[in-house]
């Protein structure tokens, strides 16, 4: 028999207990800073420096955050399922606790781009990105992050990996950004939809259930449940 495909659309809040904040939560990221000062094509055109050390910032927690329990929970289901990751974070997290398909819809911390170029794109290897570090083209690179403001160019093939999954998974995100947040939408109406998050997150539905609880909690939980009901 086919295995079953298993959309995962993943936030902040599943990197929250590797030590990477939220942005929304109290005392989250965007509480800190103003995101037209770092996160806009506006900022980095007034203060490119100030955009960079921002996201240098992110840089230096992301090498030295670890995955937990629940990147390592949906990991571990494609032992049995066809899982596709859809993540608004930029971290590597799922990629690191052994997801083989990862999109990200707003970037890569570990990648930068050219400024020439958008399809130019290429590793990071150290901690930081200078004003100065340049493209092979000679243009200034840039973080490979989707800023407020811009397209998110991967929202058609994601929206297409819902629309083709037998099971959606939402954890730790707010579902206040769109396009992002849409993508929820694309779900056939007869299947199925699970929330985990500790605060409520505004979907509801017939198909919709909802796990209050921690990523690392929650997610494993879950997991070991559909892990053992396909091998039953
Ligand atoms: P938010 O900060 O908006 O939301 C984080 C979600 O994680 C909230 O619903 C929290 O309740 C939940 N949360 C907190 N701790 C958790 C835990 N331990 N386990 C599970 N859930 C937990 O973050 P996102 O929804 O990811 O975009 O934000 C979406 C986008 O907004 C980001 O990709 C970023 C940001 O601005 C850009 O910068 C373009």
């Amino acid at each position: 028999m086919a295995r079953q495909r298993i959309v995962v659309l993943s936030g902040a809040g599943v990197s929250a207990e590797s030590g990477l904040g939220t942005f929304r939560d109290s005392g989250g990221l965007w509480e800190q800073h103003r995101i037209e000062d770092v996160a806009t094509p506006e900022a980095w055109a007034t203060d490119p420096e100030h955009v960079l050390r921002f996201y240098d910032m992110r840089r230096e927690q992301t090498l030295k955050a670890v995955p937990n329990a629940a990147h390592r929970a949906i990991a571990a289901l494609e032992q049995a399922f066809e899982v596709d990751v859809v993540t608004q974070n930029i971290d590597d997290l799922h990629e690191r606790a052994g997801s083989s398909r990862v999109m990200h819809l707003h970037g890569e911390i570990l990648k930068a781009r050219s400024t020439k170029d958008p399809d130019l794109i290429v590793p990071l290897n150290g901690p930081s990105l200078r004003w100065g570090d340049r493209c092979p083209l000679g243009s200034q690179l840039r973080p490979h992050i989707v800023w407020f403001g811009e397209a998110v160019p991967l929202i058609p093939e994601a929206a297409a990996l819902v629309a083709g999954a037998d099971r959606l998974v939402v954890v730790g995100t707010s579902l206040q950004v769109y396009p992002a947040a849409g993508l929820v939408h694309y779900l056939p109406q007869e299947r199925s939809l699970w929330v985990i998050d500790p605060h409520p997150v505004p979907l509801q539905g017939p198909h919709v259930h909802t796990i209050r609880s921690k990523a690392s909690e929650g997610m494993p939980r879950l997991a070991s449940a559909w892990l053992q009901e396909v091998s039953a």
